[in-house]
């Protein structure tokens, strides 16, 4: 008798937790923030601002350069980049081909690239010196290859 009682119990609150699980990722759309905006990955390369990949100076906005990179099996777009002290940046960042990670050793940088999915992060590089970008997702053979560096100055 309370056997049965406390397994519909159980059974109900399995239920429900799935439930809430399932409404709060699917029905609100609740994803990583740094996943703010998509691109056709069949456009990347061609579409602003992956068409122009690397340190681009800005006007009227709440940072002065965005940094973009186009990350594929296994390199990084660009591979090297000089960034002013000081300088507020949005970095931005995405994949043409499967999903990569994006980490910057010595900051708190550290997105996901995902096909279909543009990655942003703002930051003011505020220590001269040399920053390495490396991949953190498993993306095939050539992933220990993966890299990519920022230089402060
Ligand atoms: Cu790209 Cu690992």
């Amino acid at each position: 008798k309370f056997e049965k009682i406390w397994l519909t119990f159980g059974i109900g609150c399995l239920i429900v937790f799935l439930s809430i699980v399932g409404v709060s990722a699917f029905y609100l759309g609740n994803q990583p923030p740094s996943c703010l905006t998509t691109i056709d990955p069949e456009t990347v390369g061609e579409k602003a601002p992956f068409d122009k990949p690397g340190l681009n100076k800005v006007e009227g906005k709440e940072w002065d350069y965005e940094l973009v990179y186009v990350a594929s099996a296994f390199s990084y777009n660009p591979t090297q980049v000089e960034v002013p002290l000081g300088a507020k940046v949005k970095v931005i960042a995405t994949t043409k081909d499967v999903v990569h990670g994006f980490e910057m050793a010595g900051t708190n940088i550290n997105m996901m690239l995902e096909p279909g999915y543009v990655s942003e992060v703002v930051t003011t590089f505020d220590k001269a010196g040399e920053y390495l970008i490396v991949c953190n997702e498993y993306c095939g053979t050539g992933h220990h290859l993966m890299h990519s560096m920022v230089k402060v100055v």
